[in-house]
């Protein structure tokens, strides 16, 4: 992914691994919490009619992903459960700005950000995970990741100009970089 400031050790992959059903766990809260924020730019920013239309059809793919990914874990006989979040996407998003355009812009890059991150990662388990079921989804998932970064990008260019958006990516993909190295350790999508 090009817009990552840093790439994922090999070590993260050999943990996910180890811990697949708790990552799967999680990767279901990712997926409904990724839902939940496109939604909740729904809310705040109604007069953005130019945003609207693209957010809720994220929101649908995201809870298709989460009942995706609930699938497999019925199938693998996992129960749902609440689980300790990372602490990767709240400190990511101090980076946003109080005032507006800085606060829409600096959303929509950090989600296209969390997008990009978890394209690589799903990626990098979709090349080392044997079983068919699960690398089948998470080879469909890394498409339609990917895809959601490029929208959250191009939905910030709708906000500020090229230019203003080029430069602020490159902060909060810093930013990024450095959130996720400094994450506790822990069997999570982003940690
Ligand atoms: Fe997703
Ligand atoms: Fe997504």
């Amino acid at each position: 992914m090009q817009a990552l400031a840093s790439r994922t050790d090999p070590d993260w992959v050999r943990g996910a691994l180890a811990h697949l059903d708790e990552v799967l766990v999680d990767h279901a809260h990712c997926e409904k919490k990724a839902a939940s924020t496109a939604v909740s730019l729904l809310f705040k920013y109604p007069e953005r009619d130019d945003l609207l239309a693209p957010l809720a059809r994220l929101a649908r793919e995201e809870l298709l992903h989460f009942e995706q990914v609930l699938a497999q874990l019925a199938r693998r006989g996992v129960r749902f459960r609440h689980l300790m979040p990372s602490p990767y996407a709240g400190r990511l998003r101090q980076i946003v700005r109080a005032g507006e355009p800085g606060c829409l812009v600096d959303t929509l890059l950090c989600m296209a950000l969390i997008e990009a991150r978890s394209c690589e990662r799903l990626g990098l388990l979709a090349s080392v995970i044997e079983e068919p079921e699960l690398a089948e989804m998470y080879r469909g998932l890394v498409a339609s990741e990917a895809r959601h970064h490029e929208t959250y990008l191009a939905l910030a260019a709708r906000v500020a100009s090229a230019p203003e958006v080029g430069a602020r990516l490159g902060e909060v993909a810093t930013h990024e970089a450095a959130v996720l190295a400094a994450v506790p350790s822990m069997p999570r999508l982003h940690a």
